[in-house]
């Protein structure tokens, strides 16, 4: 193990395809590519405001994260059976295990289906199956986190948890995502006290586009265990402090936050800034058909970005198994597997 930086692209490319993985903050629903998009569409009957796959291509160029969720949302409208949910899911686990992403974690929104008529068993049975067939295929490992739409009310989201208690054993946790400005986390106390009286781990976006406000709120307020993005953080000493301190992880999203424009560029991303303040931060693909990149595409544009070193990469990666919501006995296992696929790596390429 070194701390200098990668000797060529080929070697990092080999640490990335080497590394067992954790992905903890992907939205199944970011994962639709525009030629299932198409293909749902077709299967379904429903009308798309495009003509083709580049045309699709070519809407996805966002100026914030609400002009991104506006035609995120559009596209969600394919899925309507529980085949539909499957296949898409079957999908991002394909190009997951492709990257060696060993244990996923994956956010859906109810609300956006239901909205539609699309029953909440639909949703959940349809990525279940998925998750299943991973696991008895590749022994990969999973998990479901059930997100509420922040830009609707909390009112909505309590009998979405209701609608969903049928399914309880198929979920590990709940989260808060959409549009994150004017709707702060404490917007949901009381719906996020109800998941966690039901033994459901607790997550949020925060610090995407909001204020470190909205961090210490998901903090104190909702009570989550991980904060998802995070990255206004930076802005707050006080709270990089505690972020530290409690070891809360952040679920980092690098080409998501280029192509939402919440940095400017990947050179100026912080990720490398928090792994120096000590933060339990990791790496994640966010909505990768829309993004331009799954979980090792996030790795490789930061490795060259911010020359990271493979010590550094190895931290993220650890962080990610560290930051999960596995049990302690596969989480022992995924780290002793991290640790003989890094050193076999450094005899060959360190
Ligand atoms: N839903 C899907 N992707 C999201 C993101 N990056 N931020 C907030 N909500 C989302
Ligand atoms: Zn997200």
């Amino acid at each position: 193990m070194t701390d200098v930086v990668f000797k060529s692209e080929q070697a990092a490319l080999a640490l990335l395809a080497a590394l067992p993985k954790a992905e903890l903050h992907v939205h199944i629903e970011g994962t639709l590519e525009p030629e299932l998009m198409f293909a749902l569409a077709m299967r379904n009957g429903v009308a798309l405001p495009y003509k083709s796959v580049g045309e699709v291509r070519a809407a996805y160029a966002f100026d914030d994260l609400q002009s991104f969720l506006d035609i995120y949302y559009a596209g969600t409208q394919v899925l309507i059976t529980q085949q539909d949910f499957f296949d898409m899911t079957w999908a991002y686990l394909e190009r997951a295990h492709a990257d060696h992403v060993v244990h996923a974690e994956l956010f859906f929104d109810p609300q956006s289906h239901t909205v539609r008529g699309v029953d909440m068993g639909t949703v959940i049975l349809g990525i279940h199956r998925a998750c299943q067939q991973a696991a008895a295929q590749w022994g990969m490992s999973s998990a479901l986190i059930l997100c509420f739409l922040r830009h609707l009310s909390e009112d909505d989201a309590i009998a979405t948890l209701l609608a969903a208690a049928p399914y309880r054993a198929h979920l590990v946790g709940v989260g808060l995502d959409s549009s994150e400005q004017g709707h702060p986390p404490d917007k949901f106390a009381r719906v996020f006290a109800k998941a966690a009286a039901q033994g459901l781990k607790l997550v949020a976006h925060a610090g995407e586009e909001g204020p470190p406000a909205y961090v210490w709120q998901a903090l104190d307020v909702l009570g989550v265990h991980r904060i998802d993005h995070g990255v206004h953080s930076m802005e707050d000493a006080a709270l990089v402090a505690r972020l530290a301190a409690e070891r809360i992880p952040l679920t980092v999203c690098p080409l998501s936050n280029m192509a939402l424009q919440v940095t400017p560029n990947l050179a100026t991303h912080p990720i490398k800034t928090m792994l120096d303040a000590n933060l339990c931060a990791m790496v994640n693909s966010d909505d990768p058909a829309y993004f331009g990149g799954y979980l090792n595409d996030n790795f490789a544009a930061i490795i060259t970005a911010l020359s990271l070193s493979p010590q550094d990469v190895l931290t993220l990666v650890r962080n990610g198994f560290e930051a999960s919501f596995i049990d302690d006995r596969l989480r022992v296992q995924y780290e002793l597997q991290l640790d003989n696929a890094m050193a076999q790596w450094t005899v060959q390429h360190g």
